[in-house]
């Protein structure tokens, strides 16, 4: 029996709040001046950061890895959420964590372990979540949902930003609610074409955690555009 050391709990529920928590997605942002970027982020009012890694082989793209994770963490006391769209994700789950991660997700479509990877990440002292591309059902991963404290659904392929939102997505989060009856403290997040237009409709849908990239980094003022997707999500 694994005694997993209990979920990040106090910094999950110091995340909690009315509205939603918007997280930047690191991936389209000037990584030739990342820490002023973090600063930025801080100033314009986010209260943690959505880290991208991706490895060339689960997903075709490259974007980088624990050097990056390490560097964000020296430079920012915001709490990193650490997507990891990689092979074999049980193999640097401890490596991630020592890097900073606070939160850790993996692909559901990466691993056939789900509960042994959760549980991997949950025994390290961070968040442990689970995500779906949008072809991948929720009946999935139904059976580690006690398991997680935070389930990621993609609302695009993982692997590139500046994608169209695919708004089928919205229906898993009606299941996830079903399942997580008895957690309902589980927080629900969705990445991927989230913007002033879809930002309501994912809200409305019941994600607490929205990822944003262009949304934000297409634009100038960070803070006009945090203002305007929280906005969006209070019509
Ligand atoms: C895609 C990433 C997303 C993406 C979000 O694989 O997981 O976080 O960068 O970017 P936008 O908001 O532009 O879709
Ligand atoms: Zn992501």
């Amino acid at each position: 029996m694994t005694t997993a050391v209990p979920p990040a709990s106090a910094l999950l529920d110091k995340l909690r709040g009315p509205g939603p928590l918007i997280l930047p997605s690191m991936l389209l942002c000037d990584f030739a001046n990342l820490q002023r970027e973090a600063e930025r982020l801080s100033e314009a009012g986010f209260q943690a950061l959505h880290l991208d890694v991706m490895d060339g082989v689960f997903v075709p793209n490259l974007s980088y890895g624990l050097s990056v994770v390490k560097s964000l963490r020296r430079v920012t006391p915001l709490p990193l959420d650490v997507h990891l769209m990689i092979a074999n994700p049980a193999q640097y789950i401890e490596a991630f964590r020592d890097a900073g991660a606070d939160v850790i997700t993996f692909h559901a479509e990466a691993t056939s372990d789900h509960a042994a990877v959760l549980e991997q990440i949950r025994r390290t002292g961070a968040a442990a979540g689970i995500v779906l591309n949008p072809d991948t059902p929720v009946s999935d991963i139904a059976a580690v949902v006690e398991l997680c404290d935070l389930a990621l659904v993609m609302s695009v392929q993982a692997g590139f930003g500046g994608q169209a939102f695919r708004p089928e997505a919205l229906e898993k989060f009606q299941h996830f609610r079903q399942l997580a009856q008895a957690r309902p403290d589980l927080i629900l997040e969705i990445d991927g074409g989230i913007n002033r237009e879809t930002a309501a409709q994912a809200w409305r849908a019941g994600a607490q955690w929205l990822v944003v990239g262009s949304g934000i980094f297409a634009h100038d003022d960070y803070a006009a555009a945090h203002q305007a997707l929280l906005a969006a999500c209070s019509t």
